[in-house]
């Protein structure tokens, strides 16, 4: 016996052939006395069907008129669900992730890739190549000595009085001298959690996660506990506030307020004060990641947490890899209360980073020209993430979530009937299409029906066909 209610598997009929064009943008549907008289249905399952359709945001009602298709343009996705924050949190796990990342960038690596939406980083068209090359020949004629000479323990100063002083526009009061420069935001999270933290202590982190941040904390030995998290809000204080009450031993929270990876959330200025205060209130180190915070939609800068500290106990690490140059490696942090032992860890670790980069980077930064890249980079992912939207909206099947960032370039899906993302991403793989499985985000099974699926990629013709593609894996018809 078919599994499905009668109402859906009418409303999946209309689906296809709204997806396929059959029914045109524009066009009527039969009205719901014709459903009736033409599928032998009642009269209430012809009208749950058009409501089905109308949920899935593919035909709208007007007013005397029936039911019409809406345009691609104007179908919308159901967003993803808000976690419970009541849900039990048990106990903080030492990450086991490792396995499951290899096993992805292996898979990956044996499939010739021709769609690839698993990257988080623009393409490389996007980013300034010419005008880095300039001030990278710029640099070198001002300063011929510069790759045989010693650099600063902390980076070069002019790239950290250019970062402090663009620190300004989050709300950030930073000198120079707080600056230290590091290999991505990787290694300043790293050097943050080493600094705060020793293996075996539990460190909150966002549910879901960035896998990188989970892979930190299995390389140090350290235990995640993971606190449910708003696709809206993102981190949820209360949850956090009860995780203080009922694990005592937290010793640091590790978060994304702005364009959260695979989230896309933004937590609400307010939020951001809470999140400070809490931490404050219970001595325990806030490390924020704003990776992703200049790639707003509008032009206004978003606020980073650390505007909000007034003791040092917020660790700030950002990067320009995602914002300016993915080939550079250039990442920042501010250490707070443990910045001495900080710039001590990134010492012993991997000393400073090379300055011929920096100079670059900073004579770059230091221009009104950063800030047109910025408008153009933030225009262009605003254009692929409504594209890459509209077409999973109308190539996926019913059922599928959607959350709609205002900025980034990252989309994280919830698939319809719990459909197993690692099998959609291998079978994707097979016609040569990347998406990163849920499964990366977690340490537990929570997120094995979703995708993260990254809007770097132009969209061109292939890519649209690409997704349409994933959209019949996903339906379970490759
Ligand atoms: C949230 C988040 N933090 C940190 C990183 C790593 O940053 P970087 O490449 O600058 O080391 C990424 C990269 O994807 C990220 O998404």
């Amino acid at each position: 016996m078919d599994p499905q209610p009668l109402y859906l598997r009418l409303a999946n009929h209309y689906r296809r052939a709204i997806q396929s064009g059959v029914l045109a943008p524009q066009q009527r549907m039969p009205s719901v006395r014709a459903l009736v008289r033409t599928h032998r249905v009642s009269l209430s399952t012809a009208l749950q069907a058009c409501r089905q359709l109308e949920d899935d945001g593919l035909i709208e009602a007007r007013p005397r008129s029936g039911y019409f298709v809406l345009p691609a343009r104007k179908r919308s996705m159901p967003p993803v669900p808000e976690p419970d924050i009541r849900q039990t949190l048990g106990a903080a796990q030492y990450v086991g992730i490792h396995d499951r990342v290899s096993d992805f960038v292996a898979k990956c690596e044996a499939h010739p890739v021709s769609a690839n939406f698993a990257l988080a980083a623009a393409t490389p068209d996007a980013y300034p190549a010419e005008a880095l090359r300039q001030a990278m020949s710029r640099a070198l004629r001002r300063e011929p000595e510069v790759l045989v000479s010693r650099v600063p323990a902390q980076g070069h100063p002019a790239l950290r009085a250019v970062l402090a002083r663009r620190a300004l526009e989050n709300g950030i009061n930073a000198v120079p001298d707080d600056v230290i420069v590091t290999h991505g935001c990787i290694e300043a999270l790293n050097l943050a959690l080493r600094a705060v933290a020793r293996p075996g202590d539990t460190i909150a982190v966002e549910s879901p996660t960035y896998f990188g941040l989970l892979q930190i904390l299995e390389s140090l030995g350290m235990r995640a506990l993971e606190i449910p998290t708003s696709p809206q809000h993102g981190l949820s204080i209360e949850a956090l506030d009860l995780a203080f009450q009922t694990h005592g031993n937290i010793r640091a929270v590790v978060t994304v307020p702005n364009f959260q990876n695979p989230l896309g959330c933004v937590m609400p200025d307010a939020e951001k004060a809470r999140l400070v205060a809490l931490c404050e209130r219970q001595q325990v180190p806030l490390i924020e990641d704003d990776t992703y915070g200049a790639l707003t939609d509008d032009d206004v800068p978003l606020a980073a947490a650390k505007s909000w500290d007034r003791t040092g106990n917020v660790i700030y690490c950002a990067s320009m890899h995602k914002t300016l140059a993915p080939g550079m490696r250039l990442g920042w942090l501010l250490g707070g209360r443990w910045k001495a032992r900080i710039a001590m860890l990134k010492f012993a670790q991997s000393r400073p980073n090379e300055p011929l980069a920096q100079i670059a980077v900073a004579d770059f930064m230091g221009t009104r020209a950063y800030d047109r890249h910025l408008a153009r980079l933030r225009r262009t992912l605003k254009a692929q993430r409504e594209q890459t939207a509209e077409a999973i909206a109308a190539h996926f099947p019913a059922g599928t979530r959607l959350s709609l960032p205002r900025g980034g370039m990252l989309l994280w899906v919830e698939l319809p009937h719990g459909r197993d993302g690692a099998d959609v991403f291998e079978a994707a793989l097979r016609q040569g299409i990347r998406v990163a499985p849920g499964a990366m985000f977690s340490n537990g099974p929570r997120y094995d029906h979703f995708l993260r699926i990254s809007c770097g990629e132009r969209h061109t013709p292939e890519a649209a066909l690409a997704l349409k593609t994933l959209g019949r894996i996903v339906e379970g018809r490759p």
